[in-house]
Formats: structure tokens, sequence, C-alpha cells
């Protein structure tokens, strides 16, 4: 038995003896799967707490999700406006189901999230069709998306009304501002708008060593999917509305698409906490640096080849079938491209030293590099 804080029936705060509960999981499991695999940032949770206890109006009327509009204005501008929801896949259908009408296109990276990992919701869901561009490394350029970009007043092509860029990138690169206003324009001189998937949009700020409007919104994206997840929060992402003249229906389209949350003053106190003082950048910078070290070790080791440059917090790597094999004993890891044997190692804001350091000491070790 402990005395730590409890909480009572009324959601007041007591000091009081009860049993701490046990965690399911092994605490000290860590790896490299995800940065959804990391927990919650404990700034987070207190954020929660203190949400917490008596009672606010339901479905976003709370004066969390007033203050997070505040906040959200303070980083990408007076105009900017904030959808929350409950995670990416919703808050990218949604985002793209505001730019375009029933019979409008997307152009995407082949790599990209809506088109290789939302099971097809952006299709089925949103009823948009994707239309894609190979990519080496994951980004989209004016003559890329060009591709694409053709066919309008065709009734048999689905209509090019949007381009979707995802900012890092799934490959962990990162567009500079001017490429991204180089596609924004591109994108708007044929009437097309511009969505950024940001679901690691702090890994992208932290590189580039920019405020978040910079590339965002003065850079002329339209809307933004806004991550949280991945950055430390319990769960929540936020639909962020750049241009309210190129979206339409999103409160509407949010609930639809059940996005809605009826006690939202627990995402919004979330994603205050986040952006309020800087613990979105402090949080992002470390998984980069996180990553950034354990890339330049894996340049130091014969026999490995990184294939995308590190510049938010994933490395990826080509790496021998069994090495990666008695790795993956200690430590957790997707396989990127099996056919080549590419895997990706993800750090979070979660991700220490001694981790970093532990698992280079294994990669030499399998690698024979002493
Ligand atoms: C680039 C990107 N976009 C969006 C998402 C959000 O997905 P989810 O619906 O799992 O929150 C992810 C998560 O892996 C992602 O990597």
């Amino acid at each position: 038995m402990t005395t730590q804080p409890a909480i009572s029936d009324t959601g007041t705060v007591t000091e009081t003896s009860l049993e701490t509960p046990r965690p399911l999981h092994d605490n000290a499991q860590r790896g490299f799967a995800s940065d959804n695999y990391s927990g919650v940032h404990p700034q987070i949770l207190q954020a929660l707490a203190a949400a917490n206890g008596g009672h606010q109006p339901a479905y976003g009327a709370d004066q969390y999700t007033s203050r997070l509009q505040e906040v959200m204005a303070s980083h990408f501008g007076a105009a900017a406006e904030a959808l929350p929801v409950f995670n990416g896949t919703g808050a990218n259908v949604l985002s793209l189901q505001s730019l375009l009408p029933r019979w409008g296109a997307v152009i995407c990276a082949e790599t990209a999230h809506i088109n290789t990992d939302e099971n097809g919701a952006p299709e089925r869901v949103a009823g948009i069709k994707l239309l894609q561009v190979p990519t080496g490394d994951g980004k989209l350029t004016p003559s890329l998306i060009d591709q694409q970009a053709w066919g309008w007043g065709d009734e048999h092509r689905a209509q090019p009304l949007a381009v979707s860029i995802t900012q890092s990138t799934e490959l962990g690169t990162t567009y500079t501002v001017d490429e991204v206003r180089a596609i924004a324009d591109h994108a708007h001189a044929r009437g097309m708008r511009l969505h950024m998937d940001g679901a690691r949009i702090s890994n992208a700020a932290a590189h580039l060593g920019v405020p978040l409007r910079e590339f965002t919104t003065d850079a002329g994206v339209d809307v933004l999917s806004f991550g949280g997840t991945k950055n430390g929060l319990l769960f929540g992402e936020c639909v962020v509305v750049l241009n309210p003249e190129a979206c339409d229906g999103l409160e509407y389209l949010r609930k639809l698409n059940m996005q809605l949350a009826s006690k939202m003053r627990f995402l919004s106190a979330q994603l205050i906490a986040l952006l309020d003082d800087g613990l979105w950048l402090r949080s992002a910078t470390h998984s980069n640096a996180m990553a950034a070290r354990l890339r330049s070790a894996v340049d130091g080791i014969a026999g490995l080849t990184a294939t995308q440059a590190t510049e938010a917090n994933a490395v990826f790597v080509l790496l021998p079938r069994d090495v990666a094999d008695r790795l993956r004993q200690s430590f957790k890891f997707y396989d990127w491209d099996p056919a080549t044997g590419e895997v990706r190692w993800m750090c979070s804001f979660d991700t220490t030293e001694e981790d970093i350091e532990a698992f280079i000491a294994a990669l030499r070790r399998e690698m024979g590099a002493g």
C-alpha cells in the first residue's frame, strides 16, 4: 500500500491510501518500432489531471477548447481555426473532405500515409480519389505534381483539386520553407488547394529551425492535420484551418465522421500543454537528436547503408536479414521493405541516450564491427 493522490467519485483530488495498479507490461521494454509505442509525456498527464474535476460544457464549448483557439492562433496566425480530433486518419479524412467536392481528387506521394496506411479511408470514408506519384524520398515537387495534374474539365477523370504533402514525410525527410511555398504556388495557380499531413510537424519544425507558421500559413498551406500523439499526447490530433476560404463544413464533417469528442476538454487540454510552453519543440528536438545520433553511428559501421536523409526522428537502413532477426530479439522495429531488407528505426520523445548506445553496441556486435 502506498500513499498518493487519489481522485474521489466527484473528481476531487485527495491524499489517500490505495493499491498502486500494476502495469500489465514490462516497463523496461523499449525499442525503435514507432513513436506511437512510447507512452504519454508526464506534462500531458498533469494537464489531463488539471483539466479533470467539475463540469464543463461538452462538444467543444468548454474553456480549454476556447483557449486552444488562442494557442493555435499564436502559432499559425489569427485566422487559424482549430478542430481537435481523435486520430491522424480522422484529421486527414476531414481535412481533405473539407477541401473537395464529390468529384475531387487529391495528388499525393505514393508513400503518403493517406495512400498506404489508412485502409482506404480517404477513398471509402471521404469518397476521394487519390492520384499517386512515385517519389524517391517521400517528397512531392511541382514537376512530380504535374504527372497527375491534368484532365480538368474531362468528366471521365476525377478532378485534381488538391495536393497533400506530409511534413515530416513518411521517410523521415522534410520540406524546406521554399519547397512548401513552391508547391503551394504551383497548386494554387492550377486551382488546387494544399493539405499538409503534419502528424510529425513538430519534428519538421525542429529540423528546419523556424516557427510553425513559416512553412504552413505563410507558405500557402490551406489546411493542416496537426499531430500530437506521436509527440507525447495520450491521443489527439487537430485539424487546423489556415485558409478559411478553402475549407467548407468542417464542423459538420467532424461529427459525420465520428471525430467529434463529447469530452473535448481533454483533447484540448493536451494540445494546449503541448503547444503553450514549448513542450512540442523540446520533445521533437530531442527525438530528432536521438535519430541523428543513431544515424551517425550507422554511417560508421561497414556493411550498413542508410537509404534516406535523417532529418526528423526516423532512420532508414538496409540491414542484412539475419542481423535484423537477431537484433529484434532485444529491440523491436519494423521492416519497411522486406524485399530489399530496408528497416525503419523511429525515435520518440522518451528515447534516451542509453537506449541509443545499447542499440548501437548491439548493432556493431551483430555486424561484426567490434
Ligand atoms: C504521416 C502520418 N500521418 C498520419 C498518421 C496518423 O495515423 P493514426 O490514424 O494512426 O493516428 C500517421 C501515423 O502513423 C502518420 O505516420
